[in-house]
């Protein structure tokens, strides 16, 4: 099987980030190399630099280990999380508007692409997608997943790149086809807006000219819906959070009790987000290998913002980073939000 290892990305600016990036590239008939992300050095500076912080704060790019992958994957079967059923729901619909409007041969590109479930409508209706690229820090899981896309649909060619989406990003090529973008999952909400707009600029940097990208973005929405979803009866929201908790464990030479700490989400009204936090039961320290981290009691780590978007926010972000919003839909009771945009600089 060819394998490309691409030159390690995002990796010159700091002396200790030596993020190593892998490229997969799967042949149609058989998947066997999984190289996972080495990421030790960046994990445990942004975890120090993170807890070290007034606002203790770790990036939501660390939920996803293997295991956090796998209760990401339990959060979209709960029936409170509405984004993932309301999304998947509507995707069939887009797909085949899509199938009718984009006429041409193209390179899919997915942005945080997880358990590849949601690209299927898009491939089963379009028949112009040729390539898939789908992109994913949690190495593993996104190998895995590729390997069942695969065999489902033979004919397609599934080049994954395990990396971060956040660094920056050389991919394989387009091979002469057109680049369509695919950023579902409403995971642009997890940026603060300025953090949406350089991701969104990026993302028309990578896919470059006369390219596509579909979106999906969730609503403002009554608090009560958005508590609901992020703070499920059976507690699987919390251990997706406090997982974060045991990866530090597992990467640092740690005395850090998870159950000191308990999951926190609430709908911050005034910045239009669900705010996740893990809250601290009890003072006490934390060490973690020579550092000692001191938490009072009540005290939280801000672990995930997932911000909300109304059409307007967004037309407004888009239109500043390039996007032009070529069609757009809006699921039932306006509870979540699809477009279609296109690059709009030549
Ligand atoms: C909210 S989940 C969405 C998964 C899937 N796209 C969906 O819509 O159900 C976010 C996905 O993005 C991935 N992810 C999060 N931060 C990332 C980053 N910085 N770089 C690459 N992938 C990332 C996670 O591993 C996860 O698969």
């Amino acid at each position: 099987m060819s394998n490309i290892a691409l030159p390690i990305q995002g990796a010159t600016t700091s002396p200790i980030d030596t993020h190593a990036v892998q490229q997969h590239s799967i042949p149609k008939t058989n998947v066997q190399e999984k190289t996972p992300v080495i990421e030790r050095n960046q994990f445990y500076y942004d975890v120090l630099a993170g807890l070290n912080a007034s606002q203790k704060h770790l990036s939501p790019k660390y939920f996803y280990d293997e295991s956090g992958s796998h209760y990401f994957d339990q959060i979209c079967a709960l029936d409170e999380y509405y984004p993932y059923k309301t999304e998947l729901t509507l995707l069939p619909e887009v797909a085949s508007t899509l199938a009718k409007n984009l006429q041409g041969q193209f390179a899919l590109v997915e942005f945080g692409a997880g358990s590849l479930l949601k690209v299927k409508p898009l491939l089963n209706e379009i028949d112009g997608i040729h390539r898939f690229m789908p992109i994913d820090i949690s190495g593993e899981h996104l190998v895995s997943a590729c390997e069942q896309l695969q065999q489902e649909y033979q004919s397609l060619e599934v080049a994954p790149t395990v990396a971060d989406f956040t660094q920056p990003l050389a991919l394989d090529g387009f091979h002469g086809l057109q680049p369509l973008g695919f950023f579902p999952g409403s995971t642009i909400g997890n940026f603060t807006p300025d953090e949406a707009a350089g991701f969104l600029q990026n993302v028309r940097n990578i896919l470059g000219p006369d390219s596509y990208l579909l979106i999906g973005v969730d609503t403002k929405k009554s608090p009560r819906t958005l508590h609901r979803a992020y703070n499920d009866q059976m507690g699987i929201t919390a251990k997706f959070n406090l997982n974060i908790l045991h990866r530090i464990n597992r990467h640092f030479d740690s005395r850090l009790d998870v159950a000191d700490f308990e999951h926190y989400a609430f709908y911050n009204t005034s910045e239009g987000r669900i705010e996740m936090h893990l809250v601290s039961r009890k003072a006490h320290n934390i060490v973690l290998d020579e550092t000692i981290i001191h938490f009072d009691e009540g005290e939280s780590i801000h672990t995930e913002s997932s911000y909300k978007y109304s059409p307007q926010d967004f037309q407004t972000l888009a239109a500043k980073t390039g996007w032009q919003i070529d069609q757009a839909w809006m699921a039932q009771g306006d509870m979540f939000s699809m477009y279609l945009l296109k690059n709009a600089v030549h």
